[in-house]
C-alpha cells in the first residue's frame, strides 16, 4: 500500500458504486432477447428457484423491487388503514413509503450504534393498533432478530425483513430469508446481486408465498407463462386488485448468473472491508462498522462515522475533500423523520431519534464493490488519511 504522502490524487473519478456485470450474464439476456419470452417466464421461475435454494427458504416470489417485495409482503399480510408499522429512522425511504402506500401508519423509532433497529426503541412503539415490524438489515448485517422476532411473537405482530442489503448474509448460521414472516431483497443497480432493478421476497409459509404471488401479477389467477405456452389456457380470474410488480425474464437472466457469483463478491467485499478496517483502525477521529456477534457481514455499505469535534471540516466538508481527490462516496441515510413528507405528515422531531441524529451528522459511505482493484482501494485509503491528516482539530 502506498504511503499517504507519496500517492497523487487518481487520474479518474472512482464511482461510489459499480456492478459487476460478466459475459455469462450478457449472453442469457441476449438469449433472452433472442427466444422471444422478455416478460415473466422460464427464467425468473428458474431464479426463483435457485434464490430460494441459496437462502434456504421454502417459497421465493420475485418481483421487479424490493419497494414492491415490501409493498406486498405488508399488503397480503393486510395491513391497511388504521394499522401501524414499526420502522427503523434509517433506512431508505422505501421501507416507510409502502406503509404510507397502504394507508397505515409507519411508526419510526430509533437505531443503535451500529445503525440497527433498536429492539428497545421499537418495544416502546408498540401500541394495539401496531400490526407489523419492518426491522431492517443494515448495511449488509443482521439486526438482532432474537429480539425483535421474541417482542412480534410476546404482541401478536407480523415481522416483514427488509434484507435490501444483506443478500447471503447469516444470522446464527443460517442465511437472512426464513426467520421472519416474509423477507424482501433488493436486486437494485447498486446492490450486492443486481438485476438493474429487482426484488425477491421468500416466504416459508405457502399460503402467504400464494397471496403475494396474486398480488404482484394484478390479481390474476393465472399468470403469462400460464396462460400462453402450448399447455396454457385463455382463461383467468381477477380474485384480487393486485399489482403490476412482476419481474422480467430480461431481469431474471442477469439474478440466475449474479447468484451464482454472489458468494464470490461477498468474498471480495470482506477483503476490502478487512482493508479499510486495518488502514483506519488506529484513527481515533474515525468511527468503523463493528461485525457483530452471532452474524456475517456482506458489507453492502462500508459506513464510517466522522467522531465528533476530531476534525475541523464537517461530513460535507469531508465528502468534497474526498470528491477532490477523485473518491465517491455517499451517506446511508438522511434518517427519515429529516425529511419533509414525514415531519409533515406525522410530525416527528429530530430530537425523538437521538442515536440516529447523532450518526447521521457523521456519516460517510466509502466506496466498497467488487469491481474495484486493489490500487482503487489504496487511493480510497489514503484520501481518506490524508484529509484526517491535514484537518486533525
Ligand atoms: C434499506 C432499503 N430498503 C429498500 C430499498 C428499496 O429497494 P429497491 O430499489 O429494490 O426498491 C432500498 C434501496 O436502496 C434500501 O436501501
Amino acid at each position: 500500500m502506498a504511503t499517504t504522502a507519496a500517492r497523487l490524487a487518481r487520474a479518474r473519478h472512482l464511482a461510489y458504486c459499480l456492478p459487476s456485470i460478466g459475459e455469462e450474464e450478457i449472453q442469457e439476456v441476449v438469449d433472452s432477447l433472442r427466444s422471444g419470452w422478455i416478460t415473466t417466464g422460464p427464467k425468473v421461475k428458474r431464479f426463483e428457484e435457485d434464490f430460494a435454494q441459496y437462502v434456504g427458504a421454502r417459497h421465493a416470489v420475485a418481483v421487479n423491487s424490493c419497494t414492491a417485495a415490501l409493498h406486498v409482503a405488508l399488503a397480503a399480510l393486510g395491513v391497511g388503514p388504521g394499522d401501524e408499522v414499526i420502522v427503523p429512522t434509517l433506512t431508505f425511504c422505501a421501507t416507510a413509503n409502502v406503509v404510507v402506500h397502504l394507508g397505515a401508519i409507519p411508526v419510526l423509532v430509533d437505531v443503535d450504534r451500529d445503525g440497527q433497529i433498536s429492539p428497545e426503541a421499537a418495544a416502546c412503539a408498540v401500541t394495539e393498533c401496531s400490526k407489523a415490524i419492518l426491522p431492517v438489515h443494515y448495511g449488509g448485517q443482521a439486526c438482532d432478530l432474537d429480539a425483535i422476532l421474541e417482542l412480534a411473537r410476546r404482541h401478536g405482530l407480523a415481522v416483514v425483513e427488509d434484507a435490501a442489503h444483506a443478500a447471503g448474509a447469516e444470522y446464527h448460521g443460517r442465511k437472512l430469508g426464513t426467520h421472519g414472516r416474509a423477507v424482501a431483497f433488493s436486486f437494485y443497480a447498486t446492490k450486492n446481486l443486481t438485476t438493474g432493478e429487482g426484488g425477491m421476497i421468500t416466504t416459508e409459509n405457502g399460503a402467504l408465498a400464494a397471496r403475494m404471488r396474486l398480488l404482484a401479477l394484478h390479481g390474476m389467477s393465472r399468470d403469462a407463462w400460464k396462460r400462453y405456452t402450448e399447455t396454457g389456457s385463455w382463461y383467468y380470474e381477477v380474485l384480487e386488485a393486485g399489482y403490476k410488480d412482476n419481474m422480467t425474464d430480461l431481469q431474471a437472466a442477469l439474478g440466475i448468473h449474479q447468484l451464482r457469483r454472489l458468494d464470490g463478491f461477498i468474498r471480495r467485499r470482506r477483503e476490502i472491508a478487512a482493508a479499510y478496517d486495518a488502514a483506519f483502525g488506529g484513527l481515533e477521529e474515525l468511527e468503523l462498522p463493528r461485525r457483530l456477534p452471532g452474524r456475517t457481514h456482506t458489507y453492502h455499505l462500508y459506513p464510517v462515522r466522522l467522531r465528533p469535534g476530531r476534525l475541523r471540516l464537517e461530513r460535507p466538508g469531508f465528502i468534497q475533500e474526498l470528491h477532490r481527490r477523485k473518491i465517491g462516496a455517499s451517506v446511508h441515510f438522511i434518517p427519515l423523520h429529516r425529511h419533509p413528507f414525514y415531519q409533515r405528515a406525522y410530525g416527528y422531531r429530530p430530537e425523538q431519534f437521538p442515536v440516529a441524529e447523532e450518526m447521521y451528522r457523521g456519516l460517510v459511505s466509502l466506496p466498497l464493490y467488487p469491481a474495484m482493484t486493489g490500487e482503487d482501494v489504496d487511493d480510497v485509503v489514503a484520501a481518506v488519511q490524508q484529509i484526517i491528516e491535514e484537518h486533525r482539530g
